[in-house]
């Protein structure tokens, strides 16, 4: 069934996490994981653990700001790093209880060559706004039970655009995972209504990880649980026209963030985290039950024909984020994944921070997957701790040979462990070479951004967000990705502190 063809009443009610909220925002039950901490005691917590400033939330809705740079920019070097991620995690003096809850604010760090700019705004979704004139939380969200809450009238009534931002055929589009992608004004980066990508999709979920292709081709999928569980598959052209929409039985399904392309296939790996909708299972996100005996399931896909579909099977694992796929001669997927034995980091270490505490989870790990044509899936473990894996945009769908991502110290660290940038040679059986920030600064996801017309894969830049929560400031790396370890040619320093964000598109000027 195309978009053209597809029954509105299903699709309206095809909302993932948006749709479910309304489930858990009906029932009685508040579990103590779902309650909000007030803002007083995450402030008495932050004076004592000041690492807690990349939780805090944010200190305006608008920031705009003139950064201080140290060293060399590259005069080529020239665009905007647009950001996005939960900010606003106090509302009404209360924390939200989640990291993923609290309300998407849109960074744009501007690179004219000599000088680096940022503007910060909220995203005024129709959520906020209807909540900021009602003078109190109205919705539950994925972690945060909200008692006396309104009914919701749609899906993105829920929308806190908060995960990840696109920026493809000239429309910038924040984005979220249970329900629309927003339209923001790409100088105002003000909020311009959600994003409707063909006839009866008003509401379709859409996920923070489309893939876009070197030639401008987007894939990206959703996940829906109503009125059955089951994945969106979408296809859109370069020229921001819907290709393709389709709905694809998957059988138990849960939370799926991310997915890979090859040029062939699509390619999405299904965790054993399954939705179990109860009423004590509540705030939402206790209703995704941790099923370790199905193990991880992975979809493979044609992508001329989506009712091609092949299964392979994996070992229990959780992960959010993938670096990259690609195909073989002989039709063999090979695709990475930062993945955990577990779902804890999500259950309960992104809770806890939100309360001011630190809890250790069992750690993503880097980690490589074959899927040959037989039948057979064959892994390749590192061992070592990363997240937010980037690679080369030139290079989506074929095989890479340099993936950037975010490591942990050797030995102990408390608190939040992600605090290096790693560059990873898959052609030197993985090498790293690395840099560590050192105590007192948090990075962020690290964007690859090519060099123009690039000599090699590694030919361009590293931006690397940061936080140095000592001198409470955020700011931004510039790395030559070809010398990672030599560390930032130069850093850019605003004078104020930002909350940790997630992820980056950069869009040259
Ligand atoms: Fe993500």
């Amino acid at each position: 069934m195309d978009a053209a063809t597809w029954p509105r009443r299903r699709f309206l009610h095809a909302a993932g996490l948006a749709g479910l909220a309304a489930f858990a925002s009906s029932t009685a039950n508040l579990a103590r994981a779902g309650a909000a901490t007030q803002s007083a005691d995450f402030a008495r917590a932050l004076e004592a653990n000041p690492m807690l400033l990349g939780w805090r939330s944010v200190s305006a809705d608008r920031l705009d700001g003139e950064a201080r740079v140290e060293g060399r920019l590259p005069a080529e070097l020239t665009g905007t790093l647009y950001r996005n991620g939960p900010a606003v995690h106090e509302r009404f003096g209360q924390r939200y209880a989640h990291w993923f809850d609290g309300d998407g604010m849109v960074q744009a760090w501007r690179f004219d060559g000599e000088r680096v700019s940022h503007r910060g705004r909220v995203v005024m979704t129709p959520k906020l706004a209807r909540e900021d004139a009602a003078g109190r939380r109205l919705v539950s969200a994925f972690g945060t039970h909200v008692e006396d809450g309104a009914p919701l009238r749609r899906p993105d009534d829920t929308n806190a655009a908060n995960i990840s931002i696109l920026d493809h055929h000239g429309e910038l589009l924040a984005l979220w995972e249970g329900g629309s992608a927003s339209r923001l004004d790409r100088e105002t980066l003000a909020w311009r209504g959600f994003k409707v990508w063909g006839e009866r999709l008003e509401g379709a979920p859409f996920t923070a990880h489309p893939r876009v292709e070197p030639d401008g081709t987007l894939w990206a999928f959703g996940y829906a649980f109503a009125p059955a569980p089951a994945l969106v598959l979408y296809h859109i052209g370069a020229d921001g026209g819907l290709r393709t929409a389709r709905r694809v039985d998957a059988g138990p399904l849960g939370m799926v963030h991310d997915f890979v392309v090859t040029a062939r296939h699509l390619v999405l790996v299904i965790p054993p985290l399954v939705f179990e909708p109860a009423p004590e299972r509540n705030p939402l996100l206790d209703a995704f039950v941790w099923r370790p005996e199905l193990g991880s399931r992975v979809l493979v896909v044609e992508k001329g024909d989506f009712d091609a579909r092949r299964w392979y099977q994996l070992p229990a694992g959780f992960g959010f984020h993938h670096g990259n796929a690609w195909e073989e001669a002989d039709g063999t997927i090979r695709f990475d994944h930062c993945v955990a034995v577990d779902a804890t980091l999500m259950s309960e270490t992104m809770r806890f921070v939100m309360r001011g505490e630190f809890r250790a989870s069992a750690p993503m790990r880097y980690t490589r997957f074959a899927l040959h044509p037989d039948g057979r899936a064959e892994i390749e473990p590192t061992g070592e701790e990363a997240e937010f894996p980037r690679i080369t945009p030139a290079l989506t769908g074929r095989r890479n040979r340099c993936v950037y991502t975010l490591g942990a110290p050797s030995g102990h660290a408390p608190g939040w462990r992600l605090r290096r940038v790693v560059k990873r040679d898959l052609e030197r059986d993985g090498a790293t070479e690395s840099f560590d920030y050192g105590p007192g600064v948090l990075p962020e996801e690290h964007v690859f951004v090519p060099r123009p017309a690039p000599r090699a894969e590694d030919d361009g830049w590293l931006l690397g967000p940061c936080l140095d929560y000592e001198r409470r400031a955020s700011g931004i790396a510039v790395f030559d990705a070809r010398h990672v370890s030599d560390g930032p040619v130069a850093r850019a320093w605003l004078d104020y502190p930002l909350p940790l964000a997630f992820h980056g598109h950069f869009s040259p000027a």
